[in-house]
Parts: C-alpha cells; sequence; structure tokens
C-alpha cells in the first residue's frame, strides 16, 4: 500500500517561533516512516511557509536563509500541497494530516487550523474555536467560570478604555480584586511563555505592569495571584469520545513566577519542584483536567497547568495549552507511548475528527434562490 504524506507544520509568526522549532525537530526525529512520508514545513518569523531538506537540521535555523528552500501554498477545497517553482506554483501531493508544532499566535490560536479546514485536510489540534478560547486568557476564563471551574479571580482591560481613563479604572481593579492585602498577576490576554507578564503587589508595579502588558497586546487581563501555590500540570490526549490522562509534572518556580529560561531553555530534572500532592488531590486533578478538556472541546493533545493549595485542598486552573511544548510526549512515558507512538494516535484523532465533520451535513435543498428569482417574498428557506 502507498504511504500517505503528512505535513509537519513548525516555527511561525510568534513570540514562541523558536520553541517551536525546538517540538517540530524533536517530532521529526520521531516519526513512524514505515506508515507515512513526514515532510517539515517551516513558517518564518515573517509569516512564509518553506518546503526542503534543510530544515531537519537544526544548523538551518541560526542565520537563516530561504536557500535553496521552495515556498509552500495552501489552496481551499484542495488538499494537496503547492510548491513553488520560479515564480509559479504548481500542485504536488495530497496531503492525509497535517501535524502542528506550532506554539503561540498565528499557529495555536485557530488561524492556521481555519487555513487547514478550507483546504479540506486534516489535523492534529483542536478545532478553530477550541483553539482560539484556549488561546485568549481573557475567554478562557470566563468559560472556565461559566463552567464552575475554580481559576483565580481576575477582570480585565481594554487599552482603548485605560488611557482614557486610568485612575478610575485601577481604582476599580484594586477594588474588584482586593490588591494590595493580595498580589496580583497581569498578562497580556494573548502571549504564551511568561512574555509581558509581571507580578505587582502594590500601585507602582501595578501601573508600570499595565504599561508592559500594553506594549504586547490591546487587552490584558489582571488576576489574583494564588500564593504558595504548587504548580502542576497535566496532558489529556484525545478527543470528544475518549481520553488518555498523563502523569503530572510539578514545575518548579523559584522566583516569583517561571519565567521564559527557565521554561524552556533549562528544563532539568533537578530543577522539577519539590512539592508534591496527595495521591487524593493528583487524582482530582486528572479529573478536573479530563472534564477541562471535554468542556474546551479539545482534541489531539492539550496540556492544562494548575495552582494548587494542598491545606484548603483548593485546585485553580491556571490555563491551557493547545499545542503544548514538545506536543508533552514526555508526560505520556507510563500511558505506554512514545513520541512516536503519541504521533501516530494524534494523526489518528485527527484523521477521524476530519472524517466525523465531513459527514454533517453542509448544504440543505432550499427553495430560497428560486422563491427569490420569482420575487416571491419569504424567509423562511424551507424545502
Ligand atoms: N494567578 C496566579 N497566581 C500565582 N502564580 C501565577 C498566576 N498566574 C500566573 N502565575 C505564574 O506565572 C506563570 C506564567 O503565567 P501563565 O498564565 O501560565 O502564562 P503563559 O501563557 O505565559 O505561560 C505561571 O506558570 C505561574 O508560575
Ligand atoms: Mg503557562
Amino acid at each position: 500500500m502507498e504511504k500517505e504524506n503528512v505535513v509537519l507544520i513548525f516555527g511561525g509568526r510568534s513570540a514562541e517561533h523558536d520553541i517551536s522549532i525546538i517540538t517540530g525537530l524533536q517530532a521529526l526525529k520521531n516519526v513512524d516512516d514505515t506508515k507515512y512520508n513526514f515532510y517539515p514545513i517551516y513558517i518564518s518569523k515573517d509569516g512564509e511557509m518553506l518546503f526542503g531538506k534543510k530544515l531537519f537540521k537544526i544548523e538551518s535555523y541560526s542565520n537563516f536563509s530561504k536557500k535553496g528552500l521552495r515556498r509552500v501554498s495552501f489552496r481551499p477545497a484542495d488538499d494537496r500541497i503547492y510548491l513553488s517553482r520560479g515564480k509559479g506554483l504548481y500542485p504536488s501531493f495530497k496531503v492525509s494530516c497535517a501535524v502542528l508544532c506550532l506554539h503561540g499566535l498565528n499557529g495555536e490560536d485557530g488561524t492556521i487550523q481555519g487555513l487547514l479546514e478550507l483546504s479540506k485536510i486534516p489535523y492534529t489540534s483542536s478545532n478553530v474555536l477550541s483553539s482560539a478560547i484556549c488561546m485568549d486568557k481573557i475567554i478562557m476564563k470566563d468559560v472556565l467560570r461559566a463552567n464552575n471551574i475554580l481559576t483565580p479571580k481576575s477582570c480585565y482591560i481594554k487599552s482603548a478604555d485605560y488611557y482614557l481613563n486610568e485612575e478610575e479604572i485601577l481604582s476599580d481593579v484594586t477594588k474588584n480584586l482586593e490588591l494590595f492585602s493580595n498580589s496580583c498577576f497581569v498578562k497580556p490576554a494573548n502571549l504564551g511563555s511568561s512574555i509581558g507578564i509581571s507580578k505587582c503587589s502594590n500601585l507602582n508595579q501595578l501601573m508600570e505592569a499595565v504599561d508592559v502588558a500594553f506594549s504586547y497586546d490591546q487587552r490584558i487581563i489582571i488576576e489574583q495571584a494564588v500564593e504558595d501555590a504548587v504548580e502542576v500540570n497535566c496532558a489529556v490526549l484525545g478527543d470528544a469520545d475518549y481520553q488518555i490522562v498523563s502523569d503530572l509534572e510539578y514545575p518548579k518556580s523559584w522566583s516569583s513566577f517561571l519565567s521564559f529560561d527557565e521554561k524552556y531553555i533549562s528544563r532539568k530534572e533537578e530543577k522539577l519542584g519539590k512539592k508534591r500532592l496527595s495521591k487524593k488531590l493528583e487524582e482530582e486533578v486528572k479529573k478536573n483536567a479530563r472534564e477541562t478538556f471535554k468542556i474546551f472541546d479539545c482534541s489531539g493533545v492539550v496540556r492544562i497547568d494548575f495552582l494548587v493549595l494542598p491545606n484548603e485542598e483548593k485546585i485553580y486552573l491556571n490555563e491551557l495549552n493547545s499545542i503544548p511544548g514538545s506536543l508533552a510526549f514526555y508526560l505520556f512515558k507510563n500511558q505506554n507511548l512514545d513520541f512516536k507512538r503519541l504521533l501516530n494516535k494524534l494523526i489518528e484523532i485527527g484523521k477521524r475528527k476530519f472524517l466525523e465533520k465531513n459527514n454533517n451535513k453542509y448544504s440543505f435543498e432550499s427553495r430560497a434562490l428560486a422563491n427569490f428569482g420569482s420575487g416571491i417574498k419569504t424567509n423562511k428557506y424551507t424545502k
């Protein structure tokens, strides 16, 4: 049987571009090439999609040059990849699935998922809506609260409002969140990797943090800090019908919170958090992760991060990462899933979701156009 073609997409116009290259190259080293032909597609920092052999090598990304690479394009209702030759773009092979290794904006947020939906290409992450909700910290928290999932108390501000009336808005936020008997975290709504995030314990710090966050996004969220929390992450793999819940990971936060370098550049065993939760709380975290995955209609692999107060037995959900770093493969060791098997599962899930969706009815016979043409006034477009 002829092998199917799978593209693995990474890089992207996002603050997490470099992390995404690492996830992409890790995945490429672990593909099951007995089943599929894998092709890397790299999205450069300026958003160009590129194709070619040198994308397999990590050296290609320092002092990156497009030399030797071909431009890639997708077209609506056409599941083939288009590649550049000279000035033209020509159809190449049919894509059976796109493995998404993109983090942050323009990748994890539903945008590339939308492009692939239009091209009728299955993909490995959550759908457009679910991805967009997981990416936006403001809406994500609204959905959590609407479903009675505990998350730190928060408010949000838009820059258009804030700079017209800073004093009143700051005073409202301070009152609502009972600052500064509590510290708070200020975050841009749509970034990741702790970029633009500050922890504040007084008004001056808050004002500065708000300006910093607004330099990254038009909308920001301010939330009560959960002090002395045990941070714990849990990944869930699956879709609406079945889920596999991973082991827990205890990332260490030895300063006020994990910064970019701590999280990605130097993730080492000895830096993992020392505090552990009781078995009972661990099970509750896992149950919460599975329920949240279902409520958000996620699919693929999602890592959900919690802040837990063990003495009070309170489990706060901090965030969902709909395409986690390294696709969170390292959390599934005890589920008999190595990276290769995880990738196979993700592709199977993506293809199954695609088929399910395409079994939905997209059109129905209506008399609307005929009636409109013959001048009949109607707003009931029934058979
Ligand atoms: N409300 C909070 N209380 C305590 N710590 C927090 C809170 N919000 C964020 N943090 C800390 O800041 C880190 C980054 O925040 P997070 O919301 O996860 O942003 P990012 O999307 O950039 O990862 C978290 O991993 C945690 O250590
Ligand atoms: Mg986080």
